[in-house]
């Protein structure tokens, strides 16, 4: 596949080759062709937010990135507010309800905040509605055209697990900034002087939580319906702390460009952070966004520096002699590493380095990791027993575990 094909117009926007891209979230090579449901990459991330004027400015001020565009009453869409955010090919759109009557407020009084659509670009939103509707999706949007004087985009879209829906976008006739609709609008927000250009600049995976038994049902969706495969890693055994345990598995678009692990809870001692997700979130949804860096130990201090809170790791983590033979040498030493909780992992393809954020809202429901990949293809299994119990520790204090 060549590069104009698999590189998204955000991709080249945000001054990403291919090369870089692969090294970011480890892209594979493919044969588009035979693909029934070709997915170029991400488009959007859209959340249904309590209050997305204040969560625009959060994005802005603490995570980096940059408003872009907005819809609202302004622009003559008397429903919500929606701002877009971006960093590097990464694009956030929030929505928070303006009119009470707004289906968006319907969402967030069941599910917190939350992502409503994980949007896909797709060369040929046509090509994939059909092969999704013999396959038996439930398309929630039929295609059609929108336009305005920037062009036209062809949207369609299907529903996955949850309240949770994937809309298919072709903006190769569009050059506005998001769609139709919107306008594009800057801050007024000044970005410290000393802050780096962004703190993350791809999308590497969304995580799924659905519920008890219904993962390989899913998994089947992801593969019958659109064309994804299932990735090497997570075979289905149980990923068990002694209290916990929890099933996953993976699939990917054809280039891997898009990640999906999915995760269901299995039976164990006490209710697993799965379990827990599940009841505050009302029902299966997105759990958490894993936002590639190619610097995670700037994106780290930069998040901390204003408040972020991770998760955290244990001395113990980074002295088991285990664990320093199997990572080997890293890109920094250990002990730079160790004093930020960053976890390393290895497989047969080389390393990654990550950490991940406590839960963002108010609920325990979502939240981000941090990537740097460095060859390896994985999710980090080899660091779930420590992830876990660390997550563990968090849910007994809010007294769920
Ligand atoms: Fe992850």
């Amino acid at each position: 596949m060549n590069i104009e094909a698999t590189l998204t117009s955000d991709e080249r926007l945000a001054e990403l080759d291919l090369d870089q891209l692969r090294q970011l979230v480890g892209l594979v090579e493919y044969d588009a062709g035979a693909d029934p449901f070709p997915v170029t990459g991400w488009d959007a991330v859209v959340w249904s937010v309590g209050n997305a004027t204040q969560a625009a400015l959060f994005y802005q001020a603490v995570f980096g990135m940059e408003l872009v565009a907005y819809s609202g009453p302004e622009t003559g869409n008397r429903d919500h507010h929606a701002y877009v955010l971006r960093s590097g090919a990464v694009r956030f759109v929030l929505k928070g309800g303006v009119d009470p009557a707004s289906p968006l407020l319907d969402h967030h009084r069941r599910h917190g905040d939350g992502l409503v659509d994980i949007a896909l670009e797709v060369p040929d939103v046509d090509r994939c509605i059909a092969h999704a509707r013999k396959q038996g999706a439930t398309i929630v949007e039929e295609p059609h055209d929108l336009t305005d004087s920037d062009g036209t985009v062809r949207l369609a879209a299907i529903a996955t697990y949850g309240d949770t829906r994937h809309t298919l976008v072709d903006r190769s006739r569009y050059r506005g900034v998001y769609l139709p609709g919107y306008i594009a609008r800057s801050s007024g927000y000044a970005k410290p002087a000393d802050e780096p250009k962004g703190l993350f600049q791809a999308l590497d995976h969304v995580v799924g939580n659905v519920e008890l038994g219904r993962m390989d049902q899913w998994i089947d969706f992801y593969n019958r319906i659109m064309g994804f495969t299932n990735m090497a890693e997570f075979v289905g055994e149980d990923i068990a702390t002694e209290y916990s345990a929890l099933m996953s598995k993976v699939v990917a678009s054809g280039n891997h460009r898009v990640k999906f692990p999915l995760n269901e809870p299995a039976a164990g001692k006490k209710r697993s952070q799965i379990d827990e997700y599940l009841d505050f979130y009302r029902g299966p949804g997105a759990q958490h966004l894993a936002l590639a860096t190619n610097d995670i130990l700037t994106t780290v201090d930069a998040l901390r520096a204003k408040g972020i809170e991770f998760l955290t790791t244990p001395d113990s983590y980074y002295s088991d002699p285990q664990l320093r033979a199997r990572i080997g040498e890293v890109r920094v030493p250990i002990e730079e590493l160790q004093s930020r909780g960053i976890l390393v992992d290895r497989d047969e393809d080389g390393y990654l380095l990550q950490i991940f954020t406590k839960p963002i809202g108010d609920r325990p429901t979502v939240f981000f990791e941090f990537i740097e990949r460095h060859g390896s293809l994985g999710f980090g299994i080899g660091n779930f027993q420590a992830l876990f119990q660390a997550i563990e520790r968090e849910q007994a204090k809010r007294g769920n575990f």
